[in-house]
């Protein structure tokens, strides 16, 4: 039976509107509902003249209009949450109230109507703990959120996953956790404090490329296209229903080391500049030091191997920042 459409929350976003394009392209039905409040109308203007897309403009938490989205739909990508480090230092209690109630409401009403629903955690879930580079993060690990305005938002997707395991575990309801690391590429923007798309519009522009704390801290950046691959791999995965997945690349690099590949791909003239962490987040700011997920449990599930290397990841997000500014310059 053909299905009747798939549902992403914050489909207007980066995750979600790359999420479409690959639901599209599958020929499949989608319909997005984002109240546009962090994502952005330009992601998905490709696909407004598209028959197999619709756009609700709507707040997951406003009024009833989600329930007779999931009612008619049949798989549900819940990615609305409130993002960004600037933004859940700036505003902890919209992150916190946003983040439960959308994901309350999704998971309350898939649960109900019977329908497969992805959610979408994060890697700040693990925390700050340290040593990952040896002994990576794995899904079983203890979750250990420290004080801090900053884990607010771990906080929620934390109780997020909690909810999701709950209604598998006493309604049978179909849930897939996806902790995702660090994903980036085009279209992600640098407005809410997401690290690379700050560094490539810095450089380019030829401003300081800012680095927060010694830069010595290590992350690993995982291309959308890999991370969008695999999230639409374990929807169709009726076996990954219940199970919690890290999602990201287990390759890892100094936060200086990126500044520095900027720098070069971008070819800029920019100085790249050390700021203490807490005089731009506040004094009880915090940040993590490195973070490497354990991915071997996704790819025991599904045919996972992150292939885009990190220096193609740069150029892709140039070249997107360079033909969508010129455009804007053109108007
Ligand atoms: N990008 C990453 O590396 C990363 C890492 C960890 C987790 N995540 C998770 O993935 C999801 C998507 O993140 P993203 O990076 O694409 O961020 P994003 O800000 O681009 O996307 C979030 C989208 O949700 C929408 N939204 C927020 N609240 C809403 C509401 N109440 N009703 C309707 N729409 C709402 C926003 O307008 C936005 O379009 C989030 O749940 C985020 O926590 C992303």
């Amino acid at each position: 039976m053909p299905r009747a459409y798939s549902l992403v929350t914050g489909g207007a976003g980066f995750l979600g509107s790359h999420i479409c394009d690959a639901l599209v392209h599958k020929r499949e039905r989608v319909c997005v509902i984002d109240n546009l409040s962090t994502g952005n109308i330009d992601n998905i203007k490709h696909l407004m003249d598209n028959p197999l897309f619709r756009f609700v403009n709507k707040s997951i938490v406003e009024d009833s209009t989600i329930e007779g989205l999931i009612k008619e739909c049949d798989i549900i990508y819940h990615f609305a949450a409130t993002v960004g480090v600037k933004l859940v230092y700036e505003q902890p209690l919209t992150t916190i109230l946003n983040n439960i109630r959308s994901s309350e409401f999704v998971l309350e009403m898939a649960s109900q109507y019977g329908k497969r629903t992805l959610i979408a955690s994060s890697s700040e879930v693990y925390g700050n703990r340290r040593g990952s580079v040896r002994r990576k993060l794995r899904e079983d690990d203890d979750i250990h959120i420290p004080h801090g305005k900053r884990w607010c938002y771990a906080t929620t997707k934390a109780l997020s996953e909690h909810l999701a395991k709950a209604y598998h575990a006493e309604n049978n309801a179909a849930i897939v956790i996806c902790r995702l690391f660090n994903i980036v590429g085009p279209r992600q923007t640098g407005t809410f404090g997401m690290v690379l798309p700050r560094f490539v519009e810095w450089a380019v522009n030829g401003s300081p490329i800012k680095v927060y704390g010694n830069g010595k801290q290590r992350r690993c950046f995982c291309s959308v296209r890999d991370a969008v691959d695999a999230i639409v791999k374990l929807a169709d995965l009726q076996s990954a229903s219940g199970h919690t997945f890290n999602i990201g690349s287990d390759k890892s690099i100094s936060i200086t080391q990126l500044a520095m590949k900027v720098k070069r791909i971008t070819n800029s003239a920019s100085d790249i500049v050390y700021i203490p962490y807490q005089e731009t987040y506040g004094p009880d700011a915090t940040d993590v030091l490195d973070r490497v997920p354990d991915i071997s449990k996704i790819r025991k599930f599904i045919d996972f191997e992150p292939s885009q290397d990190i220096d193609s990841i740069i150029r892709d997000i140039t070249d997107h920042y360079l033909a969508h500014n010129a455009r804007k310059d053109r108007r």
